[in-house]
């Protein structure tokens, strides 16, 4: 079979998308940094792409606003070939948010929903996400071994985003599972996960309207009553960014946690480093590390998809009018002209303006959130399980297939626990 990607390809450039690739996608883009910095490539699904690698030319299109967000400008979506976006969103209803919109819309709903989901309301939420930690790691201490995906890095990030948008507890197994759907099929077939957005959809809708009747201290209440100049959310754009924050925060802060964990473990001495410091109550290093976590394999692999509304240049490469630029966040933040060492993780890095939260109007509304998370989840897994380690051979270890995120199946461990 003659793939159309093969007609662009370069016979040393190592291939994409493959098994291999998933498990260490480094070098590849190494290389595509170096000989085809902007390079036109056909993905999986069959839609045609552009792949942007250098970290300049990353910063430089994640901030471009000839670059929109609205896959209304992407030239194929008008003869519906290959899929773009989260599976179930259109069918849902819920294609209004903020990672689908551009200025004008996007600055007002970016601004209301600011006004809610505040750095304080964060810091707040502080003891609630240690309490969360400590309880799912409970759960496996005495066994001495765990998935530290399915039962830490998953669950964790779940409960965090539904407390705070105010799920009551008996109802936040449903986004259990609903999330696991969207997780574990979000490379694979969409059906299901359509389904289970409709489920969450519908939740989401009469949550809102309980709200609404019986406000809370929680952050869907926050939305319905933030105002902008007199403006206030529709039922609508509520449940969009209700479902934005879950979809946005979820799957990468799992990602997170795992991904840095497993990065920790590799790197034996780093990790020693960063338990001392810990251990002296010094929380510097943790600072600096989960940054240098994210750079070093951070969890969202590509930014989401961006369309070019007219002819532009990017690094030199020209771009058609309706074509998708799809900004490889992993390879910017390995880019040996930003970054010294790239290759090397180094926890106390600080020249470290990494792209993984990306950059620009759409930079993460919830890096507050998952800097919490991600240092709590960390910190507290060191401290109580000191002697964590791999419990099977790192070749054996499955990275999840999707495009944008990238992420472990099952991060198998053992340890002594101690007491809490
Ligand atoms: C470690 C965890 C996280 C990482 C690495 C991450 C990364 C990112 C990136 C790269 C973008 C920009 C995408 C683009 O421009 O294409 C983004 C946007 C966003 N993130 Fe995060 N994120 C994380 C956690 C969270 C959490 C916990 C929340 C909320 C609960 C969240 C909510 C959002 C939202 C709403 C946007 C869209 C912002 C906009 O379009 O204005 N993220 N995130």
């Amino acid at each position: 079979m003659h793939h159309k990607n093969d007609d662009n390809r370069h016979p040393d450039q190592p291939p994409l998308f493959t098994w291999e690739f998933a498990g260490d996608p480094y070098p590849a883009y190494a290389w595509l940094r170096e000989h085809a910095p902007v390079h036109r490539t056909t993905l999986p699904s069959g839609v045609d792409a552009w792949l942007v690698t250098r970290y300049a030319d990353a910063r430089q299109a994640l901030a471009d606003q000839r670059l929109s967000k609205n896959p209304v400008h992407h030239s194929e979506a008008a003869h519906g070939k290959g899929k773009v976006g989260i599976p179930g969103e259109r069918s849902a209803n819920l294609m209004t948010h903020l990672l689908n919109i551009d200025p004008p819309d996007h600055t007002r709903l970016r601004r209301l929903v600011s006004k809610a989901f505040t750095p304080r309301r964060v810091a707040e939420f502080a003891p609630r996400v240690q309490e969360l930690t400590d309880h799912l790691i409970d759960g496996f201490a005495a066994r001495g071994t765990a998935d530290l995906i399915h039962e830490f890095a998953f669950p964790l990030p779940i409960y965090a985003i539904c407390d705070m948008l105010g799920v009551p507890p008996e109802d936040q197994d449903d986004f259990r599972d609903w999330a696991g759907m969207m997780i574990r099929h979000g490379g694979g077939p969409r059906g299901g996960v359509a389904r289970s957005v409709k489920r969450m959809r519908t939740y989401l809708a009469e949550l809102i309207h309980r709200k609404r009747e019986e406000p809370g201290e929680d952050l869907i209440s926050g939305l319905i009553r933030a105002s902008d100049h007199g403006e206030h959310l529709t039922e609508n754009e509520a449940a969009a960014m209700a479902f934005i924050l879950l979809f946005a925060g979820f799957e990468t802060t799992v990602n997170l946690i795992g991904n840095g964990t497993y990065a920790l473990l590799r790197n034996p001495g780093q990790r020693e480093r960063l338990q001392r410091a810990l251990a002296e109550g010094d929380e510097s290093l943790l600072a600096t590390g989960i940054e240098e976590l994210l750079r070093y394999d951070g969890p969202v692999e590509l930014a989401t998809w961006r369309f070019a509304t007219r002819e532009l240049t990017i690094g030199g490469q020209r771009i058609a009018e309706g074509d998708p630029v799809l900004v490889v966040l992993a390879a910017a933040d390995r880019d040996p002209e930003r970054f010294a060492d790239p290759d090397i993780l180094d926890l106390a890095r600080t020249d470290n303006q990494h792209l993984g939260y990306g950059h620009g109007i759409h930079y993460c509304l919830g890096a507050p959130l998952a800097r919490l998370e991600g240092r709590t989840a960390l910190a507290t897994l060191l401290r109580r399980l000191p002697d964590l380690r791999l419990s099977v051979d790192p070749a054996e270890l499955r990275w999840r297939g999707g495009l944008i995120m990238r992420g472990l199946r099952t991060l198998p461990v053992e340890f002594t626990a101690r007491p809490r």
